[in-house]
Formats: structure tokens, C-alpha cells, sequence
């Protein structure tokens, strides 16, 4: 069996440019200058990618195995099959061991890494449908390739992102409101997950790395929005913008192939969800209790109104709130026109 944390550990280990980043959030000291970028140097090329294999050819590339099964042809010898994605696609991929068929079937795992040594082959002939016949596979470790040429990712620069995070956070001057903030982005654990994080499984910022997007998105519709309402309490609605969705750390299970709703996510969605995780922080981060009430509102209701079926528990009743819900639908509904 697949282990499901294995998924989550290669997320962790290939990211590690976001976590260097992650750190400056904790260190509050650096300048920008300091940020170091990490060059990808184990990167598939264009050509070796799942949609640029449409001709015969040689190839020795990387792919994620998806799914695997066992087959025997139709002269009655078994052979393995195997879905092998990259970002870009998916190809069949056949072996066809001389024996041990189970034995080698047994050793392959679903959603790592292998290289692949074989012919990409038009079968059947003149169908336009290709597929890799394998002479060899090697499972690859985790710092022997790159991620993102694997799984939909975000393709912004993420360290500006979270350098935006980190600002807003700065300047905060609610200091209850800041603490409660850092008590959550110095959390390493916590903002290494953020930072990967996606936001959806099937509409907007369905990639890893969509939460960062949608939040810092969502975030800059806010700043604009208390331009345009001096009213609003700026402090307490970039607070919420920050915290709105991060319920979806454990709304989903997301490894190198696929993101999925987890059963927590199923049973209690994610509003609930990021409602419970500020609550737990506020047990060691005291914040005056009307205003707990106003974030974790605004939080429980950023869907819009109930009937509406969108999944929030309570309507928007506070300026903040009606805020926070239309800059979060603003966001998510754009996305989906470029989708
Ligand atoms: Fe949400
Ligand atoms: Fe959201």
C-alpha cells in the first residue's frame, strides 16, 4: 500500500525553496536581498514532457506512475501497464518483464518518481496513440527531481508572495491581531503547509500552491476595498483574509498525483475547519473576546448568506464580512474565467 504521508513528504522535501523563505517569516530580520533562489537543476526538458510525445522516438525521462496494473496479452504472457503523468499529461506505459511479473509489480508505488528507459511507440500504427514500451524503470529520490514538472503548481514567484504576507503582517497595528497572526505564520510546520497548500480540488486554485495565490489575491482586494471604505477596520479584515481559507490545510490530501477532499474535509468543510484552527490558537494567544467574535464571524460566513448554499454558517453581518465575502467570490470567480 501507498503510504499517504509519503505524498505529503515529497511536497515537503521538493519545496524546499519555499521553506528557506518560510524562515524569514520567523527571523523578521532579513532584507530582500537575502533571499536565496534555488536553481532547478534536475528539470525535465520540454521535449521529454507527456505532450511532446507524439512520434517514435528513444527516451530515457521522468514520470510520476498514477496507477498501475497486470495484463496478459493476447499470446498469454503477463505484463504490467502503467499511467505515467506529468504535469502536462498522461502516457501508457508498458513492461514486459522475462518473469517475476508480481514480484516487480509488488516493488512499483503509486505516485513516486521513476525514470524511464524505453521507445515511445504509435500503437496501433496510424492511430495518432502513443505509449512507452519500458525496458527499464528506476524509482527516483526525492532529490533527484523536481516537482513542479510533476503536479499543476502555482507560477508565481512565491517568495514575492509570501514577502507580501509577511509585510501585511509587519504593519499590522492591532498588536493582539499581529500575535495571533505570527503565532500562525512562525509556526514553521504551519506556514510550510500554507505555502503549498491548494485551494480547491476541482474549481479555482485546484494546484499546489493555490492557497498562497488565492490568499495574497484576496488580500489585495481587501487593501483596495479599505481604500475605497476608509470605514472598514483594516486590521481586522486583512487578519480574516489571511485566515479565511486555511481550513483547506485539512479540507484536502494532495500528494504527486492528485488532490483529494480528505474525510474532514468531507464531513466538515473547510469554514468550520479554519474556525476551529483560530480557536485553538486563541488558547494560547488571548485576544479580547468581542473581537475573536468579529474575525471568527467574519471567517464563518465568508461563503455569503446561508441560503445561498455555499456553505457558510452564519450570514454576513458586519461591513468586514460582506467585505471578505465578495473579495473572496471576486477572486474565485476571475480564476475560473482564465481557467
Ligand atoms: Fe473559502
Ligand atoms: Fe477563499
Amino acid at each position: 500500500m501507498n503510504d499517504p504521508d509519503d505524498g505529503q513528504k515529497k511536497l515537503f522535501e521538493a519545496t524546499k525553496k519555499v521553506e528557506e523563505v518560510a524562515k524569514e517569516i520567523a527571523s523578521d530580520a532579513k532584507s530582500d536581498d537575502d533571499l536565496v533562489v534555488v536553481e532547478d537543476i534536475n528539470a525535465k526538458s520540454d521535449e521529454d514532457m507527456v505532450e511532446n510525445l507524439n512520434c517514435q522516438k528513444i527516451i530515457s525521462s521522468t514520470f510520476v506512475v498514477a496507477n498501475k496494473n497486470i495484463r496478459t496479452s493476447a499470446g498469454g504472457r503477463d505484463y504490467i501497464t502503467l499511467t505515467l503523468s506529468d504535469r502536462t499529461g498522461q502516457i501508457d506505459g508498458r513492461l514486459f518483464p522475462d518473469g517475476g511479473v508480481q514480484d516487480i509489480f509488488t516493488t512499483i508505488t503509486n505516485g513516486s518518481i521513476y525514470k524511464c528507459d524505453g521507445k515511445v511507440n504509435e500503437f496501433p500504427p496510424d492511430s495518432g496513440k502513443y505509449n512507452i514500451v519500458i525496458e527499464h524503470l528506476m524509482e527516483l529520490p526525492s532529490d533527484e527531481y523536481i516537482l513542479e514538472d510533476y503536479i499543476r503548481t502555482s507560477s508565481n514567484d512565491k517568495e514575492k508572495l509570501i514577502k507580501y504576507i509577511i509585510s501585511t503582517i509587519k504593519d499590522l497595528e492591532n498588536i493582539e491581531l499581529k500575535n495571533l497572526l505570527k503565532s500562525f505564520f512562525c509556526d514553521n510546520r504551519f506556514s510550510k503547509e500554507f505555502y503549498i497548500a491548494p485551494a480547491a480540488k476541482i474549481h479555482h486554485h485546484n494546484y499546489v500552491g493555490g492557497l498562497l495565490d488565492h490568499t495574497v489575491e484576496v488580500l489585495k482586494i481587501c487593501k483596495t476595498l479599505t481604500e475605497l471604505f476608509p470605514q472598514l477596520d483594516k486590521d481586522l479584515l486583512y487578519t480574516a483574509a489571511l485566515l479565511h481559507d486555511i481550513g483547506k490545510m485539512r479540507a484536502y490530501d494532495y500528494d504527486n498525483v492528485s488532490i483529494k477532499m480528505s474525510e474532514e474535509g468531507q464531513l466538515l468543510d473547510h469554514l468550520y475547519l479554519s474556525g476551529e484552527m483560530v480557536e485553538e490558537k486563541l488558547m494560547e494567544v488571548k485576544i479580547p473576546k468581542d473581537l475573536s467574535n468579529q474575525l471568527l464571524h467574519i471567517i464563518l460566513s465568508h461563503h455569503g448568506a446561508v441560503s445561498n448554499g455555499w456553505g457558510s454558517i452564519v450570514d454576513p453581518k458586519t461591513p468586514e464580512a460582506v467585505a471578505l465575502h465578495y473579495a473572496d467570490l471576486l477572486d474565485a470567480r476571475v480564476k475560473d474565467m482564465f481557467k
